[in-house]
Order: structure tokens, then sequence, then C-alpha cells
């Protein structure tokens, strides 16, 4: 396990425990540890070298940092929730996909560009065609607003300085209480004549 990510276990932990005895309710928690984190990682140093060495221009990374409910005794004061780092290298965009849970990024080293829109479900078809007509630009240590499963949930992560990798974290959580533990994002897949993302449902 990273340093990293013994640093982020300890700093939400921290975080519940402070939210709960300021009455934060359960289902409002992982919004307010998602405050909380940008609040505090801008304040105290943040060492991500030991994320940074895994940067790879072969695939972007992705590290399960904290799940909720992998923590004994806290897990009764949150709704379950966990936070996923993606370590892009310059340039690099992690696959487009959707969630069939609430997501939000933020980014706390680097540039980043987020990609995104909705998917467009083909007529009597099990495919469907990602349209990602938006996009915003992650400020550093400010959480992004979440989406939500129905609407705009289908995007994708663009390193966008083309210079230096960058770091952002995901925030997932079910909007039902259910666990996340096995749920992870509806990957598309890439048509290698066009290049075009299709889902491969
Ligand atoms: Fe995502």
């Amino acid at each position: 396990m990273s340093s990293f990510s013994l640093a982020l276990q300890s700093l939400v932990d921290a975080g519940v425990t402070k939210g709960s005895e300021m009455g934060v309710p359960g289902d409002e928690m992982p919004r307010w540890i998602w405050r909380y984190l940008g609040i505090n990682l801008s304040m105290s140093p943040v060492v991500v070298e030991d994320l940074l060495l895994k940067v790879s221009r072969k695939a972007y990374y992705r590290e399960v940092l904290y799940r909720s409910l992998d923590s004994q005794g806290l897990c009764k004061y949150s709704a379950p929730f966990a936070i996923v780092a993606i370590v892009l290298s310059p340039g690099q965009s992690t696959v487009t996909h959707d969630h069939d849970v609430e997501c939000g990024p933020l980014l706390i080293y680097g540039e980043v560009v987020e990609f995104y829109g909705y998917t467009d479900k083909l007529q009597n078809s099990g495919t469907g065609i990602a349209i990602l007509d938006r996009s915003r630009r992650l400020k550093v240590f400010q959480p992004e607003a979440y989406f939500v499963p129905e609407k705009n949930n289908t995007h994708r992560l663009q390193e966008a300085s083309d210079q230096s990798p960058a770091i952002a974290l995901n925030l997932y959580v079910d909007a039902h209480g259910r666990s996340i533990r096995h749920c992870f994002p509806n990957l598309l897949g890439i048509e290698s004549k066009s290049g075009a993302e299709w889902w491969t449902e």
C-alpha cells in the first residue's frame, strides 16, 4: 500500500469522525468528506511521489485508496463510498466510461480537463454511443460537482499540459446506500478502424 494511500486513509477517517461529531448525517457524509479533503489537502503538503512512480504511457494507473466499508467502526456514520486515484501521463486520457453510481473528481496534482456528456442508446440494440459535448478544467484541490447515474454521467479525464503527469482522486457514492465494493465503471470498447468508442454490453 502506498504512503499516499495510508495518509489519505488517516485523513478520511479523521474527517468522518469530525463530521459525525458535528452531526453530519450519513447520507451527506461523502460530500462532507469531499469538501474536507479539498480543504485539508490544500493546507498540508501532499506527498504524491509514490503515485507518480506509477505513471505509464501504456495505460493510465488506477489505485483504490479508500473504501468506507473497510473502515471498521466508521461505516455506520456514512453512506458507502470509495476513493480511487487516477494517474495520467502527459497528454494521456482515461477511456470514456460511465458509472452506476454518483462520481466526482478532485484534482490534486497537475492539470486535467474532464470531457463529459451522455450516452445515446441506439434503438433496438445493445449498444450506445458516447456524446461528450461538454468539458470542464479541474481546479486543484477543488472538488467538482458530482455526476449522478441518470444524467450526463459519461466522461473521460485527460491530462491537459502535455508536459507533466497529473493525479485526480475520484469519489464514488451509491445514492441508495448500497455497497460499491464491486462497482466499477462501465467501459467502452474502441472500434479499431474508426477509433469510435462504443458500448460493449
Ligand atoms: Fe469515471
